[in-house]
C-alpha cells in the first residue's frame, strides 16, 4: 500500500511505538486519527506533526468512546485504510500478588480494546475492498511475551498470547476480503511502558525509532504480499 493519503487509526498514540508509529506514518503522507487517554499529549502531538495528526481522547476499553471516536474518524476522511492496535500495558508481579484490578485492566486494554476497534473498523474496510478491490491493513502489537511465559508476567502473557490467537484467526477470516492482518512481537523496549510494569527493563532495549521503520515496511508491501507476523528482539538485551 502506498501511504501518501492513507487513513490511519493508531491506538496508544501519546507515547512509546504508538507515538513513533504515528510521526512515520505523517511523514509517509498518511492522516492519523491518534487515540489515548491523555488530552494534553494528544493536543501537544497535534501542534508538533500538524494538520495530518488528529487527537482523539479515547480509552480503548470503553465500546461507546471506541464507537465515537472511530465515527469521529470517518466523518473527517470517510474511510480508514490502517488499524494499528497499538494502545498496552503490563502490571507485573507473583501471580497472588495481583490485583483484580491489574487483571481486568490487562485484559480490557490488551485485549477488549483490541477487539471494539477491530470490530468497528472491519466493516468499514470490507466496504472499501467491495468497491476497490483492497480493503485495508490491521496491525495488532502483542510481544515476545506473546510467545514465551515467564515469571511475574501471567496476566500479561496470557493477554498477549491472547493476541496471537485473535490476530492468527482474524488473519484467516479477512483475508480473502482483501484485508492484511500482521502481528507484531517487540522484545524489550525504552518506552513509559516500564514506568508501571512492575519489573526494571533490560540493560539493552530496543528503542521505538528501531521499530518505526519496519512499521512502514510492513505496510508498504504489494497488495497481495501479507507479512503476517514480525518478531523483534534486542541483540544483545543484556548489554
Ligand atoms: N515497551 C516494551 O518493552 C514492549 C514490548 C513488547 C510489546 N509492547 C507493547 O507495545 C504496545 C505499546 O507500548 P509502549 O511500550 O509504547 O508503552 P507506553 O509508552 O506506555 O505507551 C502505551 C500507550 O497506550 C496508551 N493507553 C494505555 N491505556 C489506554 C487505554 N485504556 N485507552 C487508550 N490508550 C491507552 C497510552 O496512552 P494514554 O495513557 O494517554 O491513554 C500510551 O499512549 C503495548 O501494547 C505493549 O504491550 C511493549
Amino acid at each position: 500500500m502506498h501511504l501518501k493519503a492513507k487513513v490511519a487509526v493508531v491506538t496508544g498514540a501519546t507515547s512509546g511505538l504508538g507515538l513513533e508509529f504515528s510521526k512515520r506514518l505523517v511523514d509517509r503522507g498518511s492522516v492519523v486519527y491518534g487515540l489515548a487517554r491523555r488530552a494534553d499529549k494528544l493536543a501537544g502531538i497535534e501542534s508538533e506533526l500538524g494538520d495530518r495528526f488528529h487527537g482523539l481522547k479515547c480509552d480503548v476499553s470503553d465500546d461507546a468512546q471506541v464507537g465515537r471516536a472511530i465515527a469521529t474518524a470517518l466523518e473527517g476522511s470517510d474511510r480508514i485504510d490502517i488499524l494499528v492496535n497499538n494502545a498496552g500495558l503490563g502490571r507485573f508481579g507473583p501471580v497472588e500478588e495481583l490485583t483484580l484490578e491489574d487483571w481486568d485492566v490487562q485484559m480490557n486494554v490488551n485485549l477488549r480494546g483490541v477487539f471494539l476497534c477491530t470490530k468497528a473498523v472491519v466493516p468499514v474496510m470490507k466496504a472499501q475492498n467491495a468497491k476497490s478491490g483492497f480493503g485495508g491493513h490491521i496491525v495488532n502489537i502483542s510481544s515476545v511475551a506473546g510467545l514465551v511465559g515467564n515469571p511475574l508476567l501471567s496476566a500479561y502473557n496470557a493477554t498477549k498470547f491472547g493476541l496471537k490467537g485473535f490476530s492468527e484467526a482474524l488473519m484467516k477470516e479477512v483475508r480473502e476480503d482483501g484485508i492484511k492482518v500482521t502481528c507484531f512481537y517487540p522484545g524489550s523496549i525504552q518506552t513509559e511502558f516500564f514506568d508501571t510494569a512492575g519489573v526494571p527493563i533490560s540493560a539493552q532495549p530496543l528503542s521505538a525509532t528501531d521499530i518505526g521503520p519496519t512499521l512502514v515496511h510492513v505496510l508498504e508491501t504489494p497488495d497481495n504480499y501479507l507479512i503476517s507476523e514480525v518478531v523483534m528482539r534486542p541483540l544483545r538485551p543484556n548489554g
